[in-house]
């Protein structure tokens, strides 16, 4: 009976240093120890010890079911770990990689020109408002004293929807829709994208403009020099500017204001077509019969009105010389700004 004991012993420690993985153990634990386990059996075959033996064999029965189950339950514990360890190594960061930077997106050169005439005009005590892209013929049109069969039509070529419908060739309507809802003083800035049968190196069938507003009692021509020399400064630095006498059918008088070419500085190259100055925007004042038909009263609110091209803005500043590359989302342009 000794022996057996001391063979079991002698299997079950073996058996145990061989156990890789947890369930072995497991099942080495039901073999041994479990109800129907050797050691179990071990304790039936006492009726074929002589009695007087029987308490010494029961106290090494018990003991191999407590060595037994310390083992077990030791090894369990240092499978585990080595499990855990195994783990722990195969998920370790090599934290001496070279990292992969973050991709940084750009504001686009329209947009950095825009939230700069944005600023000067908020520090003016403006607000921005925004106008609808597709246009009725009276809001682009007639309410800016453009009636139909008028030659002005012909200054900007449409692109019609329906017969009074198009895609707005301006962003004076917005002067239109704001008049038309609020009572004066206006003071605003309206951005957006505009439309005409257009395109060579300066002009684009879309481009955007930068429509201005200032409607009070007693605003003059003089407001509206200071106010876009201003403007011109804080956007292309301090070069030459001048006013040049126009023509809209909106605001009378008209102007346009160019600005020194950047590009020859007045010598006249392909950029001016020779004129060694370059349009930015055309302004005036507001025409009494536009105010009429907003339902303002002429004779007691004057403003003055201006319109600009960002895309012309933007040649000027960074020294673009085909309006075409603000469109063409080539990131080689558009990383340089
Ligand atoms: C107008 O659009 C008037 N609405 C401006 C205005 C507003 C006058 C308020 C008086 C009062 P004009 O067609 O000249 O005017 O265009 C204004 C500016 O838009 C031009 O100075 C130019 O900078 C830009 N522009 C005109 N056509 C194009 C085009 N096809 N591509 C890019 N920029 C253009
Ligand atoms: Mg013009």
């Amino acid at each position: 009976m000794r022996e057996r004991i001391a063979r079991l012993r002698e299997d079950a420690v073996a058996a145990l240093e061989a156990a890789e993985r947890p369930e072995d153990v497991e099942q080495l634990r039901v073999q041994y120890l479990g109800r129907k386990g050797k050691v179990t059996e071990l304790l039936r075959g006492m009726g074929s010890v002589p009695p007087e033996e029987r308490p010494h064999v029961g106290q090494l029965v018990n003991a191999l079911r407590e060595e037994l189950e310390t083992l077990i339950g030791r090894r369990k514990e240092t499978l585990a770990a080595a499990a855990l360890e195994a783990r722990l190594k195969e998920e370790t960061i090599d934290v001496t990689l070279p990292g992969r930077g973050p991709v940084l997106g750009r504001r686009h050169p329209l947009t950095l020109v825009l939230d700069d005439i944005k600023k000067v005009f908020i520090g003016l005590g403006f607000t921005v408002v925004e106008g609808p892209e597709v246009e009725t013929d009276w809001y682009n049109f007639e309410a800016l004293n453009i009636p139909p069969d008028h030659p002005a039509r012909d200054m900007q070529d449409t692109f019609f929807i329906t017969d009074d419908i198009l895609l707005r060739t301006q962003t004076s309507p917005v002067q239109i829709r704001t008049m038309s809802a609020q009572e004066p003083p206006v003071r605003i800035i309206a951005p957006g994208k505009v439309f005409r049968v257009d395109a060579d190196v300066t002009h684009s069938p879309m481009f955007h403009q930068v429509e201005g507003l200032y409607v009070d009692e007693g605003v003059t021509f003089s407001d509206l020099k200071g106010t876009l020399t201003v403007l011109a400064r804080e956007l292309l630095g301090r070069r030459p500017v001048r006013f040049r006498p126009s023509y809209f059918p909106f605001t009378e008088p008209s102007a346009e204001m160019d600005i020194e070419c950047i590009m020859c500085h007045g010598a006249g190259c392909r950029v001016c077509g020779n004129e060694g100055w370059l349009e930015i925007l055309g302004a005036g004042m507001v025409h009494p019969q536009v105010l009429l038909n907003v339902g303002y009263d002429p004779e007691r609110w004057t403003g003055f009105a201006f319109g600009m091209g960002i895309e012309r803005i933007a040649m000027l500043r960074y020294g673009i010389d085909d309006i075409r590359l603000f469109f063409d989302n080539d990131l080689r342009f558009l990383r340089q700004f």
